[in-house]
């Protein structure tokens, strides 16, 4: 068993009074890997940002429990060891680009003090940004700013990095360039990534496997391995292999879908 950086066992949770009380999260258990990176794709409303943000602390579930690097979810938001990139950025439109990045170190100054952070310039060039750190977001495209949130999310290094559709609002052509960076960037940067998207190629061009999820009630269906081997660049995208998966996790979301077309 490898050491598992996320642990959900059985979590479930409600929202709603109690007359029209709809379960979001049924029973929903997953392990994810120090180092692995696991998408979660389903339809829409079927829990996947409400399964982030149990992992993430910011809800609490019904039942179950969830455990980051061994310690409970609170201890390890308070100890700044969850990023979380969330599904619409906020960057502050009054402060820079890089300002937004160091946000994080100057919120809370002494309880960070001795806290291992990574140099918010270094980040922001990895991420292809180093000419627009005095910049505004208002001033950058709609990817650069998803970088920048992105970046500002690796500000503490955290060994577990939470992305809710980080790509979702960028045209395809541009959301191929952000995750092969993304993908480039953790190569070299391995977390436990918990990641949700709607794309199926995005998801099997990240993922070492990708969670299926079901609606009403929010489940687990299945989960399936993606064997491409790493690092993975552009090419992998022509591969049968890659085609192949393509057509099993199709297939899968059509059949949680009720043959609705995907
Ligand atoms: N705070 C809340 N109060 C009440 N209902 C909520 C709340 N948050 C989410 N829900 C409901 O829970 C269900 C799951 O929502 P969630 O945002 O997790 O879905 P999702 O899978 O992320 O959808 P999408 O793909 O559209 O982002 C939806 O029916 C939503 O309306
Ligand atoms: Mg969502």
């Amino acid at each position: 068993m490898v050491d598992a950086g996320v642990r959900v066992s059985n979590v479930s949770k409600s929202f709603g009074a109690d007359g029209a009380r709809v379960k979001v999260l049924d029973d929903v258990s997953l392990t994810i890997g120090m180092g692995e990176f696991v998408s979660v794709i389903g339809p829409s409303g079927c829990g996947k940002s409400t399964l982030l943000k149990v992992v993430a602390g910011l809800i609490d579930a019904d039942g179950g429990k969830v455990e980051i690097d061994g310690s409970t979810v609170r201890a390890a938001a308070a100890d700044k060891r969850i990023g979380l990139v969330p599904q619409s950025p906020a960057l502050l439109p009054w402060r820079t680009v890089l300002d937004n990045v160091r946000l994080p170190l100057t919120v809370n100054r002494r309880a960070n003090a001795g806290r291992a952070i990574r140099d918010p310039k270094e980040l922001l060039a990895s991420f292809g940004l180093g000419h627009a750190m005095q910049k505004y977001p208002g001033q950058l495209s709609g990817g650069m700013q998803q970088r920048a949130a992105i970046a500002r999310a690796f500000v503490f290094d955290p060994a577990i990095m939470l992305m809710d559709e980080p790509f979702s609002a960028l045209d395809e052509m541009n959301r191929d360039q952000q995750r092969l960076g993304l993908l480039e960037f953790w190569q070299s940067n391995r977390k436990a990534v918990l990641f949700v998207t709607h794309s199926v190629p995005e998801a099997i061009m990240l993922s070492d496997r990708i969670v299926v999820m079901a609606a009403h009630p929010g489940r687990i269906d299945r989960i399936i391995d993606v064997d491409l081997p790493r690092p993975r660049t552009e090419e992998a995208y022509a591969s049968d292999e890659f085609r192949e998966l393509e057509r099993v996790v199709r297939t899968a979301l059509h059949e949680v879908m009720g043959g609705a077309h995907v």
